[in-house]
């Protein structure tokens, strides 16, 4: 049976408190662990599949123009060469930038350096990669595509839906204290461990792939789409995945080659990127350029709010790193203008790479607000507090549960916050200068509708099975743990099975929605699985205690297996977001602190100290989510001061495409993270009372970072990431 909950109004029955097996928050270890840990966790190319052959993929050398392919005969002659593959469907660009989306085929033009134009499928890789590297291949460069894209002097559009309220002109010349700054940010790749990789195969009616992906339920169709076949004779499998980032929300180029190898030669086949092929041709976070015009008066309070952005992506991609999204929501201020310029550049597809939109719109606006309150003396703890609006802005609707006043309290008060002594160049250890900064952190909530069928079999254990994916964030075990406490099951005698497409359509992960929304499927199925118990025992669910296993009621109290006399109940639970969206704003927030120092020479920064204080809902592990919010500081730390995914402006190829020149933050850049949760429910973000978690912790976090190089040395870096040579140039005297 299906049951569904629609969430309509905020779900107030706090169900999960009212439950006695008091498993969920609680931090448990990954049941995936030991596997992961010991090697046994299989990961999409570590399938061993007899006679899969190797697949090596081709990219382009051009910014835009028409390629031929014309060295097939030559390679084919190699040892072990069995086929070039350059099918129209291979050179189609996989729709990256938002699920979904199907995609865009052209047929011998290129649209970017780094995009697909082959596949050499060999015996072994090394035969692949030999001939895929001696394929001959011509390019008829359209003439000052290469200019075009560097001058950045493109074609340019609006982007969403602006906000236009008020005078903001005149806000900001009656405003008692205004700031009108630029930023740049640059390009961010989301650089996950396991590259993208893929095996198909092909019996003839049914295409099986394995591979690294986010959201099953989106990625089937496309890949369906892009081979030619009804989604029903597709079948993805991806139980484990090695980081995805947004870069594995949509299929990408080395599983539709795949895919068409395998149906063409009859014969399994492999492709795995390299490293340099996940930069160059899955894809990246747009640069955006950031104009913020605030405006405050006597007080510090708000008058005026501007962000307008201007980012890029490729012609006919319909995804636009959403910079302003936290900004329409997070701040005072009746005069408002919000905007985003979206400008078409061939250059690697634009898409969603680690909290899209505020990862870069949060760090901006957060080191915007730090010049507000040293250009007026205020503490910008103070500044922030005497922002927060009682309603939405520009929507005039009321925000569901939000601490973002408690985190930045209490976030102040455990950092041991200085607020009085904001001057720069106050303190010197040696060499380094010594700062401290501050930022809000703030990221939408979403949902994404999901279904999971959850069966509590004849012995008493339950199943919970889902094409829902676990890229790391612990799936596996939250909702293994929202099974447990509906069902009164130590969290071991519950298995949770996912990342298969035979199973029901789970949420995906993406936007942080994964445990929320999948999450809520589980518990609408076990909910009716309650009834059914309850039915059993002829009481109402509510008087029905489910723990350890046992069903109580009243005075008896009897063992699953008993109950169920040899038949287990299957319930598959489908979640959806009501009107709830459209009637409140719903986000996560929190605030982050942290101490740098900055070399008085050289230029370097240090991160010495980082806390994150974060109201995120209930909890539903408080080690699984308290990982991901440091998770998220660490790619704070990596868009303060070291990411940026250079373009080489004679050829258009990336300079860095590898995690050793294009730095995320390793073990000696990251200090003690001091993440703490505040205590919250919120019933207008799903029945688990819980919000997202994955992308919180990166949501201003590199602002603070920002604010406390200036604190530090005086120097207001306004382009990230803020590196030795741009913070050298303005060092005060040593
Ligand atoms: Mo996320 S960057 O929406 O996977």
């Amino acid at each position: 049976m299906t049951r569904s909950l629609i969430l309509d109004a905020p779900d107030e029955r706090n169900r999960l408190d009212a439950m006695a097996q008091g498993v969920i928050g609680k931090p448990l270890d990954r049941p995936d662990g030991p596997a992961k840990t010991t090697g046994t966790a299989l990961y999409a190319a570590e399938y061993a599949v007899d006679g899969c052959l190797e697949g090596v993929l081709v990219t382009a050398t051009i910014t835009r123009g028409e390629v031929t392919v014309l060295g097939e005969k030559a390679v084919r002659d190699m040892p072990g060469v069995i086929a070039v593959i350059c099918d129209e469907r291979m050179t189609a660009r996989a729709a990256q930038g938002r699920a979904g989306e199907s995609p865009v085929r052209e047929v011998r033009r290129v649209q970017y350096y780094g995009q697909p134009i082959a596949l050499v499928v060999a015996e072994t890789f090394e035969q692949a990669r030999d001939a895929a590297k001696q394929l001959r291949v011509e390019y008829r460069e359209d003439e000052g595509a290469l200019v075009e894209q560097h001058s950045r002097d493109a074609p340019v559009e609006t982007y969403g839906n602006s906000v236009i309220q008020g005078n903001l002109d005149k806000a900001m010349s009656e405003a008692a204290h205004a700031v009108d700054v630029t930023y740049t940010t640059e390009c961010h790749n989301s650089a996950p461990m396991e590259p993208h990789a893929s095996i198909a195969q092909w019996d003839g009616e049914v295409l099986t792939l394995h591979s690294s992906l986010q959201m099953l339920r989106y990625n089937v169709k496309e890949l369906a789409d892009a081979v030619g076949l009804p989604p029903e004779k597709v079948h993805l499998i991806s139980p484990y995945v090695g980081g995805g980032f947004g870069s594995k929300l949509g299929i990408s180029p080395e599983g539709v080659a795949a895919s068409v190898a395998a149906m063409e030669l009859g014969r399994p086949v492999r492709v795995v990127m390299l490293r340099q092929q996940v930069f160059q041709c899955v894809m990246r976070r747009s640069e955006t350029t950031q104009r913020m015009r605030l405006a405050a008066d006597g007080e510090g309070r708000l008058i005026g709010f501007g962000h307008e952005a201007l980012v890029s992506n490729l012609p006919a991609e319909d995804f636009g790193e959403p910079v302003t999204q936290a900004s329409k929501f997070l701040y005072r201020g009746e005069n408002r203008t919000i905007r985003i310029d979206l400008a078409r550049l061939n250059l690697v597809t634009a898409g969603s790479v680690r909290a899209p939109g505020e990862a870069v719109g949060m760090q901006v606006l957060e080191a915007a607000m730090d010049e507000l309150a040293n250009e007026m003396g205020l503490d910008p703890v103070e500044l922030r507090l005497r922002n927060i609006p009682e309603r939405h802005p520009s929507k005039d609707i009321p925000y569901s549960s939000r601490k973002l006043a408690e985190c930045l309290t209490l976030g102040a008060e455990r950092f041991g916050w200085d607020g009085a002594n904001r001057q720069p160049c106050q303190k010197r250890e040696g060499e380094w200068w010594i700062g401290t900064g501050m930022a809000s952190a703030a990221r939408i909530h979403n949902l994404n509708e999901a279904e999971a069928r959850v069966t509590l079999c004849a012995d008493g254990t339950a199943i919970v099975a889902s094409d829902m994916t676990d890229i790391g964030t612990g799936t596996y075990t939250v909702l293994g743990q929202i099974a447990g406490e509906m069902l009164g099951l130590d969290p071991k005698d519950v298995l949770v099975r996912l990342g298969d497409t035979s199973f029901p359509p789970g949420a995906g992960s993406g936007g942080s929605w994964g445990a929320a929304s999948t999450g809520s499927a589980v518990f609408t199925a076990c909910e009716g699985i309650r009834l059914k118990l309850a039915e059993k025992l002829g009481c109402a669910e509510e008087d029905l205690t489910l723990k350890d296993g046992f069903a109580v009621v009243g005075n008896r109290r009897v063992a699953f297996p008993d109950l169920l006399g040899g038949e287990a109940i299957e319930e598959t639970g489908h979640f959806e977001s009501g009107k709830v969206s459209d009637e409140f704003s719903a986000a996560m927030y929190g605030a982050f602190f942290c101490e740098v120092a900055v070399n008085a020479y050289t230029g370097e920064t240090r991160v010495r100290r980082f806390g994150g204080t974060f109201g995120l809902g209930r909890v539903l592990n408080h080690k699984t989510a308290t990982s991901q919010c440091m998770g998220g500081m660490v790619w704070g730390i990596g868009s303060a001061l070291t990411e940026d995914e250079i373009f080489d402006k004679r050829d258009g190829h990336i300079v860095n495409p590898d995690l050793a020149e294009y730095h995320v933050p390793v073990n000696l850049d990251v200090p003690h993270l001091d993440v703490v949760l505040v205590e919250e429910r919120d019933p207008a973000a799903s029945p688990l009372q819980a919000k997202g978690v994955g992308e919180l912790g990166i949501c201003g976090a590199a602002g603070a970072i920002a604010n406390a190089i200036y604190h530090a040395c005086g120097v207001r870096v306004r382009s990230f990431p803020i590196t030795p040579d741009k913070v050298m140039a303005e060092l005060p005297e040593p």
